[in-house]
């Protein structure tokens, strides 16, 4: 089965069988979306409103700014993958429950085994928190990790999030700034260059 097909059964089986609460009160399951063969994949925290709505990730202002930055990479949305920890909006945009994160944790953890990416970019403290626990993303974010999951070394860079920088000048620029060394990232480590 091609990789497209594999991410179909994938979100077909887990919006079935996802156990998570958030799914009593969400409007509908908002899985990954992109390409399927990325070299990137970008993991934010959950779903929002318009992003319940719609049933898309990223498709608010937080999505309008991600695409902004993609923009100024010379990346559009189609040639990365999306996706969150938690593919139910919790109620009032609260923050998911270790339970709730607990229970799609899975779902994540096959996604990025089928889409097998170069980077994962860790879109703030939730997002980064699932991968490294005891992080600070005050100190984390911009620094490439290279990490065993599951298995595979894999590549993350947590980031701040792009709704937090929205609201906050000083995180904006700091975002912009660290958002640009991914394409050399991703150039490193095609080449097999450590690069922090
Ligand atoms: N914020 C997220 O973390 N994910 C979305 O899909 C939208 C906003």
């Amino acid at each position: 089965m091609d990789k497209k097909a594999l991410l179909k059964n994938l979100n077909g089986k887990w919006l079935l069988g996802c156990t998570c609460g958030l799914k009593n009160e969400a409007t509908q399951g908002v899985c990954g979306e992109g390409s399927h063969s990325a070299t990137v994949v970008f993991i934010g925290e959950a779903p929002g409103k318009k992003e319940d709505e719609l049933g898309r990730p990223f498709v608010g202002s937080a999505g309008k700014f991600l695409e902004e930055m993609l923009a100024s990479i010379n990346l559009k949305r189609e040639e990365v993958y999306i996706t969150n920890i938690v593919k139910y909006r919790p109620p009032n945009n609260r923050d998911p429950l270790p339970k709730e994160i607990a229970d799609c944790s899975e779902w994540l953890t096959e996604e990025i085994k089928i889409i097998d990416p170069t980077l994962i970019v860790l879109l703030g403290r939730h997002a980064m928190h699932q991968f490294f626990p005891d992080a600070k993303i005050s100190e984390a974010h911009g620094v490439l990790v290279t990490s065993n999951y599951f298995g595979k070394t894999r590549n993350f860079l947590p980031l701040y999030h792009p709704a937090a920088a929205l609201y906050n000048g000083a995180l904006r620029e700091v975002l912009k700034e660290d958002f640009k060394r991914i394409p050399v990232m991703i150039k490193n480590l095609q080449k097999g260059k450590v690069c922090r």
